[in-house]
């Protein structure tokens, strides 16, 4: 293909590819692809062009894998807001403190940065239909971005075991969606092999084209920092493809001459749902999988995942490190992110600042470390865990000596 600025490159035994064919796995050794670029445009000329831009994922086009004719599919994803959290920071002892609220991306999560970059690319290699697994909110992006661009999208979840407010997106996008008895885990199995037998465009994180939209968190950081470099960026992590695009994103930058420094990378696991947290904590080289994962933060219920080899090594590269969290952690953190800080995510958000909590309690966080927690979704997707979680609230007559009751206070003047 003419224009294309980038390549395919095997992350184990390094083979290269020509992006003119749809490739998921190395044709060689089988093992994981990345996008890589011919060559980087100049620091200065990077900054001039991305300040006369709006702050979305398509800010830094020159670093993403689409050629500059082709028209791209958006909805203005990107450009979240980095909230300093003054609150929650003097809680765990930290004076730089920020949550990236990824919940305010066009569908509510991170996967709408990827979505606008992989179904683009769909676009691109003439596909007419796209396909996933998701625990949710890949099903939710996708089914938007689809309709977006004409694309018939087929998703596969597991069932009952995502939440309400997810599943509702992907159908009212019209997405065909089939529920498989079985986990998040076996449902990518099955898409997986369709796309493989079918010219179905698979949009997993699998796909590396996807791992190039979420890479612009980290640019966005940076950017929203002043160019300052955190010292630690904490990620909720289920299929292991986001904190493998985080890390790639900062070590571009680093690369291309834009920033001096690096973060270390935090991997936050629920318990239940630990394969790589609790490997990489015992010292293993590899990563032994869970069969049955389980936690009440059902987005990232995730027993194998796919990008495990691409996480390990954002981790040990940055000399980071992976936590697990137990689910009261989990629902712990999501109260205290909504009731000082005002920013609703949802479960798996919060394992984010759950390990946070923990890792400053152990001392592994430094007091004076900046520290960016990465909130992957919005709140409202999964209303059902706040109901069962807090009362329902009270019922009165419609006259103000009924709420004055309810409130123990008394009528002390009139007011005019
Ligand atoms: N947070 C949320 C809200 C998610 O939806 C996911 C993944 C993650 C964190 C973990 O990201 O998989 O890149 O490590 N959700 C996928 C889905 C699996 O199908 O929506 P990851």
């Amino acid at each position: 293909m003419d224009g294309e600025n980038h390549y395919l490159k095997c992350i184990g035994c390094g083979c290269e590819y020509e992006p003119d064919e749809v490739l998921y796995l190395c044709p060689t050794c089988g093992d994981l692809l990345a996008v890589e670029y011919r060559e980087f445009p100049k620091p200065s000329n990077l900054k001039e062009a991305w300040r006369r831009r709006d702050r979305t994922v398509w800010r830094y086009r020159e670093l993403l894998p689409i050629r500059k004719d082709t028209p791209i599919i958006t909805l203005g994803e990107g450009g979240t807001t980095l909230n300093r959290c003054p609150r929650l920071g003097r809680l765990v002892g930290l004076d730089r403190l920020y949550v990236k609220n990824e919940g305010e991306n066009p569908t509510g999560s991170f996967k709408d940065r990827g979505m606008t970059v992989g179904v683009t690319r769909a676009i691109e290699l003439g596909m007419e239909r796209v396909a996933c697994a998701s625990t949710g909110n890949t099903s939710a992006s996708l089914a938007a971005y689809s309709s977006r661009a004409g694309l018939e999208c087929l998703v596969l979840i597991p069932s009952g075991k995502i939440a309400f407010g997810k599943l509702v997106q992907a159908v009212i996008h019209g997405a065909r969606v089939i529920q498989v008895r079985g986990n998040f885990d076996e449902a990518l199995r099955v898409v997986r092999e369709l796309c493989n037998r079918h010219p179905i465009y698979l949009l997993n994180s699998v796909n590396p084209y996807r791992l190039e939209g979420q890479k612009t968190i980290a640019y966005e950081v940076v950017e929203q920092l002043g160019g300052l470099v955190p010292d630690r960026v904490i990620v909720p992590v289920g299929n292991a493809g986001n904190i493998s695009a985080i890390w790639k994103g900062f070590r571009e930058l680093y690369e291309i001459g834009l920033t001096g420094e690096l973060p270390q990378m935090v991997g936050i696991q629920a318990e239940g749902a630990s394969p790589i947290a609790s490997s990489l904590k015992r010292g293993m080289e590899t990563v032994k999988f869970v069969d049955e994962p389980e936690t009440v933060a059902t987005a990232i219920r995730i027993g194998s995942p796919v990008n495990w080899k691409k996480a390990v090594r954002a981790v040990k590269e940055s000399r980071g490190l992976m936590e697990t969290v137990s689910d009261d952690e989990i629902l712990e953190a999501q109260r205290l992110l909504a009731q000082l800080e005002g920013l609703f995510v949802e479960p798996a958000s919060a394992a984010s600042v759950a390990g946070l909590r923990k890792l400053t309690a152990s001392g592994v966080i430094d007091g004076d470390e900046l520290v960016v927690c990465i909130a992957t979704g919005h709140g409202l997707k999964d209303p059902n865990i706040v109901l069962e979680r807090f009362p329902t609230p009270v019922e009165v007559d419609p006259d103000v000596d009924s709420v004055e009751r309810i409130l123990g206070i008394k009528t002390v003047r009139a007011a005019r």
